[in-house]
């Protein structure tokens, strides 16, 4: 393996070298975007130079182009996941919009008074309305997996829950709020003993964890663009293809039709009929750059240099007296989040933002969490493979300034 070059990999971010209040940035806050490399923003750029066309319709050379650069771009995410077949992949806004594709689409036609839906304790909003809504609409039940005190989830109280009831599981494959990586295997494979299909949330998973879904077998995966280093608004969903093509179609309009009258439309195949009207070109295609990107620079390279951020904010932010980590699962993503006691969990971020370090502060789009953990909100400073050991002292020393001002 060739030495992991952090400096060089972060030449590659323009944004890295710009400052925040005056200060060099440091940028800790990648659960909830990742900086995106200048091929991405070049890819973006050139798109609409030399590109620019409707895909899927036109009869000219643009169109041509634009359409084979965005079905390229679909199958550099096939094969990401290890999809067998680009049909199966769905591109859409991101894992929000998956989420609730599969609740209006396979939920609305599957789900009846009575089934059961399954979820963690530990997810995101996302991953929580959606079905929510749906349980609401068809008088369904909604099941919640307990966690132990480390934040991981109790697999036992998972297999008491499961039953004939229970009709899908949806699952992160690791926590946005606490890092804790999910034994979605094994969940996986306790759902379908029951007959249950499963969904995996991606947005944490996809850009620290490998992925197989033919592995994995699950029947649902989804995962947003701008966590992997693409851009803001695409994302992608993959679905087993038997699944795909028994479910309605989302929304209706151009695109995701066969032949349209007014006494009866038909719909086209996977995965046009799911994907109406102009999607986001553009983005779809510089998605494929930042999973080249990814690529290159080498998913167990990357990993590697991660979990090396992680242990070491672990034991620098262990070190500070008053500071409690929340969420110590012995298998997490490059993500830490904590309290202090005595000092609230947004001055710390005001005050860490005002020497130029990025965090993220709050319930983190998981409320049910926070009030299981009884508590209103973390720090969480989340790693990406452009960050350094140098910039995890930084956040160590500012929280430790913080902390005498706040106290
Ligand atoms: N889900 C994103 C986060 O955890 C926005 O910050």
């Amino acid at each position: 393996m060739m030495r992991y070059d952090v400096e060089a990999i972060r030449q590659d971010f323009p944004i890295l070298q710009t400052t925040a209040h005056q200060k060099p940035l440091v940028y800790l806050d990648n659960a909830a975007t990742s900086q995106k490399p200048q091929i991405v923003i070049d890819t973006l750029l050139n798109y609409y130079k030399q590109s620019n066309a409707n895909i899927h319709r036109g009869a000219h050379y643009l169109a041509a182009k634009a359409t084979e650069e965005y079905e390229q771009a679909r199958e550099t995410i096939r094969h990401f996941l290890g999809a067998d077949s680009a049909d199966e992949i769905i591109l859409l806004r991101g894992v929000t919009e998956a989420i609730n594709l599969i609740a209006n689409t396979y939920g609305e036609s599957q789900i009846q008074e009575g089934d059961e839906i399954i979820l963690s304790v530990m997810e995101h909003h996302s991953n929580i309305v959606p079905w929510q809504m749906l349980c609401e609409r068809k008088k369904a039940i909604l099941k919640v997996i307990p966690i132990n005190e480390k934040g991981e989830l109790e697999l036992q109280a998972y297999e008491k829950m499961l039953s004939e009831r229970t009709k899908i599981v949806s699952i992160a494959h690791a926590s946005n709020a606490l890092g804790s990586i999910h034994p979605i295997k094994k969940i996986i494979d306790l759902a379908h003993q029951k007959g249950a299909i499963v969904v995996i949330d991606g947005a944490q998973g996809a850009v620290h964890l490998d992925i197989d879904v033919q592995e994995l077998d699950c029947d649902f995966y989804a995962f947003s663009g701008h966590k992997v280093y693409a851009p803001t608004g695409v994302g992608a969903l993959y679905g087993k293809r038997k699944i795909l093509e028994a479910m309605p179609p989302y929304h209706g309009g151009g695109e995701m039709i066969k032949e349209v009258s007014f006494e009866k439309t038909t719909y086209n195949g996977l995965p046009f009929k799911f994907e109406a009207g102009t999607p986001n070109i553009a983005d779809v295609i510089a998605f494929k750059a930042g999973l080249d990107y990814v690529q290159k620079i080498g998913k167990q390279n990357i990993h590697a240099h991660e979990d090396q951020l992680l242990q070491h904010a672990t034991k620098q932010l262990n070190a500070i007296e008053g500071l409690s980590i929340i969420g110590t699962a012995a298998q997490k993503v490059s993500v830490v989040s904590f309290v202090v006691e005595g000092c609230h969990h947004g001055d710390l971020g005001t005050l860490l933002d005002a020497k130029g370090i990025a965090v993220r502060t709050g319930h983190h789009c998981a409320q049910p969490l926070m009030a299981h953990l009884g508590i209103k909100g973390t720090v969480r400073a989340s790693f990406a493979m452009y960050n350094t050991l140098s910039e995890i002292d930084q956040l160590a020393v500012g929280i430790q300034s913080a902390i005498k001002m706040l106290k």
